[in-house]
């Protein structure tokens, strides 16, 4: 078992510093999942979450820094990254840079680029003004399972592997920060889409951005290596659809669960009345949707279905991000 340190305690906030500066590890909330970190300029460290995790060392980390000024220490900021840092951070957005020497190659994959973002949670905030650590930090879940949104979920997971969990509540975004590769300033590229959508960054830049697109084999992955098309993945079956109740045909033998966004009309609960059916939030906001979606996935990953039917979002704003993760969670 992880011990449980209280983000609103200034002792624990000092102790969680110590124990980074020390090469400890430790799970810390974001407003975006719980990361697993560790001080970036420490390799034996870096090299602790890659283990703890059990993730390949061809996936490099994003390095969570205090503000502009420590990002500038361990990347090149182009006009470009200069002009979204100072719309987006503190906030859900990560950049990939050129990297600086500084950086450890275990952070980057030994890519000549190196992802930053400056998180906004104040917890993490604390912890890294405190460290005045550059902190590399994935998400704090074992490799390809759904991320952490709260303390007890990198217990649940992690606990057996893990000291220290500092905790900061219920994670406000549920999802994963915007990735922008920046590395070719001229030609910025989504990798992964997140909290702050595609359409805001564009308008911001001045520019169109190209969504990469992983192509069929997983080996092309190495330009965003995390970008495994099967990821955040219960180990129950999940399928992804517009409308779960219409697709209960021909399942009868199996134990399924309907998995909804927002909670379904009147109309849909009365037709699958007598069948598990879930809903993230009872508002009809897709971004507290977000917020639950991880959550509920666990929830029912413990529950012994054979499958899980999931509802897509529409296909825009926070939608997309969603999609995402359900279409990768879908994967087989
Ligand atoms: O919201 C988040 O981004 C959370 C919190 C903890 O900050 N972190 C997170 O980290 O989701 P992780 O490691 O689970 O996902 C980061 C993704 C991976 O897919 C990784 O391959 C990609 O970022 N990445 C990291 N460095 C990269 C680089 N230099 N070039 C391309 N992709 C990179
Ligand atoms: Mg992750």
């Amino acid at each position: 078992m992880s011990q449980i340190l209280n983000g609103e305690r200034e002792d624990d906030l000092k102790q969680s510093a110590a124990l980074l500066c020390n090469g400890g590890l430790l799970a810390v909330p974001t407003e975006t999942v719980y990361g697993l970190a560790a001080d970036a300029s420490n390799e034996d460290a870096v090299r602790k979450v890659f283990a703890v995790k059990g993730r390949p060392l061809l996936d490099p980390l994003i390095v969570h820094v205090c503000d502009l000024e420590h990002a500038g220490a361990i990347a090149e900021l182009s006009e470009e990254a200069t002009c979204l840092a100072k719309t987006f951070w503190p906030g859900a957005l990560t950049m990939v840079l050129p990297k600086k020497p500084c950086v450890p190659d275990v952070v980057t994959a030994g890519q000549p680029t190196v992802a930053v973002r400056s998180p906004a949670h104040p917890v993490m905030r604390r912890v890294l003004a405190l460290s005045g650590l550059g902190l590399a930090a994935p998400s704090a879940n074992p490799f390809g399972y759904v991320s952490p949104t709260t303390a007890q979920h990198v217990q649940d997971s992690l606990g057996e592997r893990l000291a220290f969990i500092l905790d900061g509540g219920v994670c406000e975004h549920g999802l994963e920060s915007t990735i922008i590769d920046l590395s070719h300033p001229a030609e910025p590229k989504l990798l992964r889409p997140g909290p702050i959508g595609v359409e805001v960054l564009e308008a911001v830049l001045g520019k169109s951005i190209e969504v990469f697109e992983k192509s069929a084999s997983d080996d092309c992955a190495q330009l965003a290596p995390g970008m495994l098309s099967k990821h955040y993945s219960p180990r129950t079956r999940m399928q992804l659809c517009a409308k779960p109740h219409a697709e209960l045909e021909g399942a009868k033998d199996e134990r399924i669960a309907l998995l909804y966004l927002c909670k379904p009309s009147a109309d849909i609960l009365e037709r699958v009345d007598d069948m598990p059916v879930y809903w993230c939030t009872e508002s009809d906001a897709l971004e507290d949707a977000a917020r639950q979606l991880f959550a509920l996935m666990r929830r029912l990953d413990g529950q012994g279905y054979d499958c899980i039917l999931a509802e897509a979002a529409p296909n825009e704003g926070i939608g997309v991000a969603i999609n995402n993760r359900l279409e990768r969670a879908c994967a087989s």
